[in-house]
Protein backbone atom coordinates (compact mmCIF):
# COMPACT_ATOMS: atom_id res chain seq x y z
CA UNK A 1 0.00 0.00 0.00
CA UNK A 2 1.75 3.44 -0.91
CA UNK A 3 2.08 6.31 1.46
CA UNK A 4 0.60 9.59 0.73
CA UNK A 5 1.43 13.37 0.66
CA UNK A 6 -1.35 15.70 1.77
CA UNK A 7 -1.17 19.42 1.11
CA UNK A 8 -1.64 21.13 4.37
CA UNK A 9 -2.12 24.51 2.93
CA UNK A 10 -5.37 25.33 1.59
CA UNK A 11 -7.72 22.56 4.08
CA UNK A 12 -11.40 22.37 2.90
CA UNK A 13 -12.79 23.89 6.06
CA UNK A 14 -14.15 21.54 8.72
CA UNK A 15 -16.58 23.31 10.48
CA UNK A 16 -19.59 22.64 8.13
CA UNK A 17 -18.84 19.16 8.51
CA UNK A 18 -18.76 19.31 12.19
CA UNK A 19 -21.84 21.17 12.26
CA UNK A 20 -23.64 18.62 10.08
CA UNK A 21 -22.48 15.80 12.28
CA UNK A 22 -23.81 18.12 15.47
CA UNK A 23 -27.66 18.08 13.42
CA UNK A 24 -27.11 13.83 13.60
CA UNK A 25 -25.87 13.65 17.15
CA UNK A 26 -22.41 13.31 16.81
CA UNK A 27 -19.67 15.05 18.22
CA UNK A 28 -16.08 15.69 17.23
CA UNK A 29 -13.67 16.29 19.90
CA UNK A 30 -9.72 15.53 21.29
CA UNK A 31 -9.88 12.34 23.74
CA UNK A 32 -9.42 13.59 27.20
CA UNK A 33 -6.34 11.64 29.00
CA UNK A 34 -8.96 9.76 30.83
CA UNK A 35 -10.38 8.58 28.11
CA UNK A 36 -7.66 6.72 26.91
CA UNK A 37 -8.73 3.23 28.13
CA UNK A 38 -12.35 3.92 26.50
CA UNK A 39 -10.31 4.31 22.99
CA UNK A 40 -8.22 1.54 23.41
CA UNK A 41 -11.19 -0.93 23.53
CA UNK A 42 -12.91 0.55 20.92
CA UNK A 43 -10.06 0.30 18.61
CA UNK A 44 -9.30 -3.71 19.86
CA UNK A 45 -12.98 -4.42 19.37
CA UNK A 46 -12.95 -2.67 15.75
CA UNK A 47 -9.55 -2.84 14.54
CA UNK A 48 -6.05 -4.37 15.85
CA UNK A 49 -3.89 -4.24 18.66
CA UNK A 50 -1.02 -2.29 16.46
CA UNK A 51 -3.16 0.24 15.89
CA UNK A 52 -3.73 0.80 19.82
CA UNK A 53 -0.36 1.17 20.40
CA UNK A 54 0.06 3.74 17.83
CA UNK A 55 -2.62 6.08 18.86
CA UNK A 56 -1.44 5.43 22.77
CA UNK A 57 1.49 7.53 21.76
CA UNK A 58 -1.18 10.59 21.37
CA UNK A 59 -1.74 10.82 24.83
CA UNK A 60 1.86 11.97 24.99
CA UNK A 61 1.79 15.04 23.28
CA UNK A 62 0.08 17.95 24.69
CA UNK A 63 -2.83 18.53 22.97
CA UNK A 64 -3.20 15.37 22.54
CA UNK A 65 -2.70 14.29 18.95
CA UNK A 66 -6.01 12.49 18.48
CA UNK A 67 -9.42 12.87 17.61
CA UNK A 68 -12.61 11.01 18.39
CA UNK A 69 -16.01 10.77 17.60
CA UNK A 70 -18.84 10.33 19.81
CA UNK A 71 -22.47 9.52 19.19
CA UNK A 72 -25.00 8.36 22.11
CA UNK A 73 -22.25 8.52 24.72
CA UNK A 74 -20.04 6.30 23.06
CA UNK A 75 -17.08 6.52 20.46
CA UNK A 76 -17.97 5.86 16.92
CA UNK A 77 -14.59 6.74 15.53
CA UNK A 78 -11.00 8.03 16.15
CA UNK A 79 -7.97 9.77 14.28
CA UNK A 80 -4.33 9.85 15.35
CA UNK A 81 -1.44 11.67 14.00
CA UNK A 82 1.84 12.58 15.36
CA UNK A 83 2.29 8.95 16.47
CA UNK A 84 3.49 6.70 13.81
CA UNK A 85 5.90 8.88 12.91
CA UNK A 86 6.25 12.52 13.24
CA UNK A 87 4.17 14.49 10.68
CA UNK A 88 2.34 10.78 10.19
CA UNK A 89 -1.67 10.17 9.62
CA UNK A 90 -2.75 7.51 11.33
CA UNK A 91 -4.40 5.25 12.46
CA UNK A 92 -8.23 6.21 11.90
CA UNK A 93 -11.46 4.41 11.71
CA UNK A 94 -14.83 4.84 12.28
CA UNK A 95 -17.71 2.26 13.72
CA UNK A 96 -18.56 -0.23 10.67
CA UNK A 97 -22.09 1.02 11.39
CA UNK A 98 -21.31 4.41 11.02
CA UNK A 99 -19.38 4.36 7.74
CA UNK A 100 -20.63 6.97 4.85
CA UNK A 101 -22.02 9.37 6.88
CA UNK A 102 -19.27 11.67 7.00
CA UNK A 103 -17.39 10.71 10.49
CA UNK A 104 -14.26 9.79 8.76
CA UNK A 105 -13.48 12.67 6.61
CA UNK A 106 -14.25 15.03 9.58
CA UNK A 107 -11.76 12.93 12.03
CA UNK A 108 -9.28 13.22 8.95
CA UNK A 109 -9.78 17.38 8.67
CA UNK A 110 -9.74 18.18 12.14
CA UNK A 111 -6.29 15.72 12.01
CA UNK A 112 -4.97 17.66 8.97
CA UNK A 113 -5.97 21.21 10.73
CA UNK A 114 -3.82 19.64 13.60
CA UNK A 115 -0.62 18.78 11.35
CA UNK A 116 -0.85 22.39 10.20
CA UNK A 117 -0.75 23.54 14.01
CA UNK A 118 2.10 21.46 14.33
CA UNK A 119 3.78 23.81 11.76
CA UNK A 120 3.67 20.89 9.24
CA UNK A 121 3.24 22.16 5.53
CA UNK A 122 2.77 18.44 4.44
CA UNK A 123 1.45 15.50 5.72
CA UNK A 124 2.03 11.62 5.82
CA UNK A 125 -0.39 8.88 5.20
CA UNK A 126 1.79 6.30 5.83
CA UNK A 127 0.55 2.42 4.03
CA UNK A 128 -2.66 4.17 3.03
CA UNK A 129 -5.55 1.61 2.35
CA UNK A 130 -8.70 3.58 0.96
CA UNK A 131 -6.59 5.99 -0.87
CA UNK A 132 -9.28 7.22 -2.92
CA UNK A 133 -10.71 8.34 0.82
CA UNK A 134 -7.65 10.57 0.98
CA UNK A 135 -7.69 12.25 -2.56
CA UNK A 136 -10.85 12.91 -2.47
CA UNK A 137 -10.79 14.82 0.87
CA UNK A 138 -7.76 16.71 0.32
CA UNK A 139 -6.25 15.42 -3.21
CA UNK A 140 -3.34 13.63 -1.73
CA UNK A 141 -0.85 12.06 -3.90
CA UNK A 142 0.98 8.86 -3.68
CA UNK A 143 4.26 9.38 -3.08
CA UNK A 144 6.80 7.49 -5.51
CA UNK A 145 9.59 5.79 -3.89
CA UNK A 146 11.02 4.53 -6.96
CA UNK A 147 10.72 0.66 -6.05
CA UNK A 148 11.48 1.45 -2.78
CA UNK A 149 9.31 0.92 0.26
CA UNK A 150 7.99 2.84 3.40
CA UNK A 151 8.52 2.30 6.67
CA UNK A 152 6.59 -0.18 7.86
CA UNK A 153 8.44 -3.23 6.41
CA UNK A 154 11.55 -1.76 8.03
CA UNK A 155 13.81 -4.26 9.81
CA UNK A 156 16.51 -1.82 10.55
CA UNK A 157 16.68 1.41 11.29
CA UNK A 158 17.00 4.19 8.54
CA UNK A 159 19.65 6.60 10.73
CA UNK A 160 21.25 3.35 11.60
CA UNK A 161 21.78 2.17 7.96
CA UNK A 162 23.15 5.23 7.06
CA UNK A 163 26.53 5.61 9.24
CA UNK A 164 27.58 1.93 7.68
C1 LIG B 1 -11.77 4.86 5.74
C2 LIG B 1 -12.84 5.23 6.78
C3 LIG B 1 -12.14 5.82 8.01
C4 LIG B 1 -13.77 6.27 6.15
O1 LIG B 1 -14.69 6.68 7.14
P1 LIG B 1 -16.23 7.04 6.77
O2 LIG B 1 -16.81 7.72 7.94
O3 LIG B 1 -16.91 5.84 6.25
O4 LIG B 1 -15.98 8.06 5.55
P2 LIG B 1 -16.89 9.33 5.18
O5 LIG B 1 -18.32 8.95 5.32
O6 LIG B 1 -16.43 10.50 5.95
O7 LIG B 1 -16.54 9.49 3.66
C5 LIG B 1 -16.08 10.71 3.10
C6 LIG B 1 -16.00 10.54 1.60
O8 LIG B 1 -15.04 9.51 1.29
C7 LIG B 1 -15.67 8.45 0.56
N1 LIG B 1 -15.13 7.20 1.08
C8 LIG B 1 -15.32 6.65 2.29
N2 LIG B 1 -14.63 5.51 2.41
C9 LIG B 1 -13.99 5.32 1.23
C10 LIG B 1 -13.14 4.31 0.74
N3 LIG B 1 -12.81 3.24 1.47
N4 LIG B 1 -12.66 4.46 -0.52
C11 LIG B 1 -12.98 5.53 -1.28
N5 LIG B 1 -13.82 6.52 -0.86
C12 LIG B 1 -14.30 6.41 0.38
C13 LIG B 1 -17.16 8.57 0.85
O9 LIG B 1 -17.91 8.06 -0.20
C14 LIG B 1 -17.31 10.08 0.99
O10 LIG B 1 -17.42 10.68 -0.29
P3 LIG B 1 -18.21 12.08 -0.50
O11 LIG B 1 -17.44 13.14 0.24
O12 LIG B 1 -18.20 12.24 -1.97
O13 LIG B 1 -19.57 11.84 0.09
C15 LIG B 1 -13.70 3.99 7.18
O14 LIG B 1 -14.22 3.40 6.02
C16 LIG B 1 -12.94 2.93 7.97
O15 LIG B 1 -12.94 2.93 9.20
N6 LIG B 1 -12.32 1.98 7.26
C17 LIG B 1 -11.61 0.87 7.93
C18 LIG B 1 -10.33 1.33 8.55
C19 LIG B 1 -9.37 1.95 7.52
O16 LIG B 1 -9.23 1.48 6.40
N7 LIG B 1 -8.68 3.02 7.96
C20 LIG B 1 -7.73 3.71 7.12
C21 LIG B 1 -6.38 3.10 7.22
S1 LIG B 1 -5.16 3.98 6.24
Amino acid sequence: MPDLLCSLVDLPPVAPLLEDLRGRGVTVRRPNPWEQTALRDFILRHFTVGWADETAVAFHHQPVTAFVAHAKGAIIGFAAYECTRRNYFGPTGVDPAWRGAGVGKALFLASMAGLRELGYTYAIVGDAGPVDFYRKAVGAMEIPLGGGHGIYPLAEDPMLRSLR
